[in-house]
Formats: C-alpha cells, sequence, structure tokens
C-alpha cells in the first residue's frame, strides 16, 4: 500500500507507518505545491495532510486508488469531504487528543488580552516603562463575569469546565440543540450554563470565545452586526478558524472601541494577517499555536497512521468524519 504523507511528522509516528506501507514523504518546509500533491498522490491509497493542504475535488479526482484522507486536525474544511464521501474515500480527523491543549491556550488567550500581557511586554521591550505606577496599564477582572462560548462541541466544554477556576459564570449558544458532540474527553464536569441566543450572549458577555468549525453558515459569524451587539468592555477570542470573523470589520471595530480588545490565533488568509490589525494595540495576535504542545501534536499525528492503518488493515476508521 502507498501512503502520501505532505509534511514531516515525528519519526516514531512515521516508522509506525513505515512498517506497513510504502510511504512517500513530501520533505519541505512549506506546504506541498498543489501540482506536486496531485501528481504525488495519484497512486496512492492514504493521504496524510494537514489544514494548509487543500484537498479539493482535483486532489481527490486525481488519486483513483485512495481509500482515506487522514487529517492532522480536528477540523477539516481544508478538505472536500462531501466528494470524497461520493467517491468512497474515507475522511478522518484527530478529534480529543487537542482538547485540553486547545482549552490551555483559549485561557491563556483570554488572561493575556484581558490582563494587557503582549501590550505590555511591546513597551517594555521598547524601553518606554517608566516604573511602576498606581493607575498604570490597568486591565480587567475576570472573577464575577460572564463567558460567552459560541460553540457545544468538546473543546468549548473544556474551556467552560476551566471557568470556576477563574470565578466566571458560562453561557453558550449554538445552533444545534443536542449537547455537543460527544467523545471520551466530554465527561468534564461542566459548570452550570445558561443557553441564550447568539444576540443575547453578545450583549451580555464580558469575554465571547469561538468555538465552532469553519462551514457555510459560520463563515463571517462575527461581522459588522454583530460585533455592535458586544459589549463595549468585552473581549473577543478566536481559536477556531480565522474566516469565522470577518476580519476587516473586527479591526474596524477595535478601532472605533466597540470592543475592549480581541486575541486571534487563527486568520482568514494565513499566514497574511490584516495589516489594519497589525498596528492596534488592544488586539493580541499568536500565530496558530492552540494545540502546539509537543505531546498534542505527537498525538494528533499518531491518530491519523492509526486511522491509516486501520482502513488499509480492512477495520474501520477511529475517528471518521461523517
Ligand atoms: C487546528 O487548528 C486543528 O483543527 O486541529
Amino acid at each position: 500500500m502507498n501512503v502520501l504523507v505532505t509534511r514531516k511528522l515525528p519519526s516514531s509516528v512515521l516508522d509506525r507507518l513505515r512498517a506497513v506501507a510504502n510511504v512517500d514523504l513530501y520533505a519541505g518546509d512549506a506546504a506541498i505545491p498543489p501540482d506536486e500533491l496531485r501528481a504525488r498522490v495519484a497512486d496512492k491509497h492514504a493521504l496524510v495532510c494537514l489544514l494548509t493542504d487543500t484537498i479539493d475535488r482535483d486532489v481527490i479526482d486525481a488519486a483513483p486508488s485512495l481509500k482515506v484522507i487522514a487529517n492532522v486536525a480536528v477540523g477539516y474544511n481544508n478538505i472536500d469531504v462531501a466528494h470524497a464521501h461520493a467517491r468512497g474515500v474515507i475522511v478522518t480527523n484527530t478529534p480529543d487528543v487537542l482538547t485540553e491543549s486547545v482549552a490551555d491556550f483559549t485561557w491563556a488567550l483570554i488572561l493575556a488580552i484581558t490582563r494587557r500581557l503582549s501590550e505590555g511586554e511591546r513597551l517594555l521591550r521598547r524601553g518606554e516603562w517608566k516604573g511602576w505606577a498606581r493607575d498604570f496599564m490597568l486591565g480587567t477582572e475576570l472573577t464575577g463575569k460572564q463567558l460567552g462560548r459560541v460553540g457545544l462541541g468538546r473543546i468549548a466544554r473544556a474551556v467552560a469546565a476551566r471557568a470556576p477556576a477563574f470565578g466566571m459564570r458560562v453561557a453558550y449558544t449554538s445552533r444545534r440543540d443536542t449537547p455537543g458532540d460527544g467523545g471520551p474527553r466530554s465527561q468534564v464536569v461542566l459548570p452550570h450554563a445558561e443557553s441564550m441566543s447568539l444576540d443575547r450572549l453578545l450583549n451580555t458577555s464580558d469575554v465571547v470565545s469561538l468555538h465552532v468549525p469553519l462551514t457555510p453558515d459560520t463563515r463571517h459569524l462575527i461581522d459588522k452586526r454583530t460585533l455592535a451587539r458586544m459589549k463595549r468592555s468585552a473581549y473577543l477570542i478566536n481559536t477556531a478558524r480565522g474566516p469565522v470573523v470577518d476580519e476587516a470589520a473586527l479591526a474596524w471595530a477595535l478601532q472605533q472601541h466597540l470592543l475592549a480588545g480581541a486575541a486571534l490565533d487563527v486568520y482568514e488568509n494565513e499566514p497574511a494577517i490584516h495589516p489594519d490589525l497589525l498596528g492596534l494595540e488592544n488586539v493580541l495576535l499568536v500565530p496558530h499555536l492552540a494545540s502546539g504542545t509537543t505531546e498534542t501534536r505527537t498525538a494528533m499525528a499518531d491518530l491519523a497512521v492509526d486511522n491509516v492503518m486501520a482502513v488499509l488493515g480492512g477495520r474501520a476508521p477511529l475517528t471518521p468524519v461523517s
């Protein structure tokens, strides 16, 4: 069996795959160019890809023997899943193994933006700190405030589970009326959370954290209209997918002080950042790091390879995308 792996994975993970298949590894540091991807996938039975690879109709059609596309990510908006399924190709992702890491990181962003960590560090490195002063660079307290989580999935719930440690109450909104998407790590003890419409959540929350997948429905869910619903003292956190937020609208809203600040891990056109955001002090910008611990990234690669090995071995995939 032939497997294309589009980016270097930990050697322990690659070795497991090499023991059962011929592995064609794209060893470049950036994403594999689309024409090379189409050429190299042509004789493959499995494809291990990353969120930076666009697996569209052309890629899928270029690989007549393909059985499985294993995305090393929980999000799979980079894959034309409907076309893969129509062609009988299984698509898998890596849920669960990154939940805690992303939830921790979400709280790192919440704490950093509300306490002005990166703004303070920038000032200090510019040599502009004049010494301690009682009213210097004051932030916002979390205790007694409301965390509004948009989404009901595993990550949203793991973020909510941490809220009592910071004295925050939780509100949530979701278009689905089922209580989330389950999974082994979903058995966390959740604090009481009030369900409300998106408008009311935006209108009443002090921190709004986005945890929805990118779909046609959620693209620009946060735009000029919804931003205008937020409290002027509130913060927006995005660790989901960049296009869930209209970046130009967010930059405008931050310039107008329609909200107090935003912390972003993901962007509309990664790795490009909207130029208006770069000049603002009330936005914290980090380079898509939320799942980025050694442990989690290795577990994600392991799970993707487990999915490939299951499908090529004639067994059911562990974490198929439905
Ligand atoms: C990261 O963004 C992922 O979807 O795993």
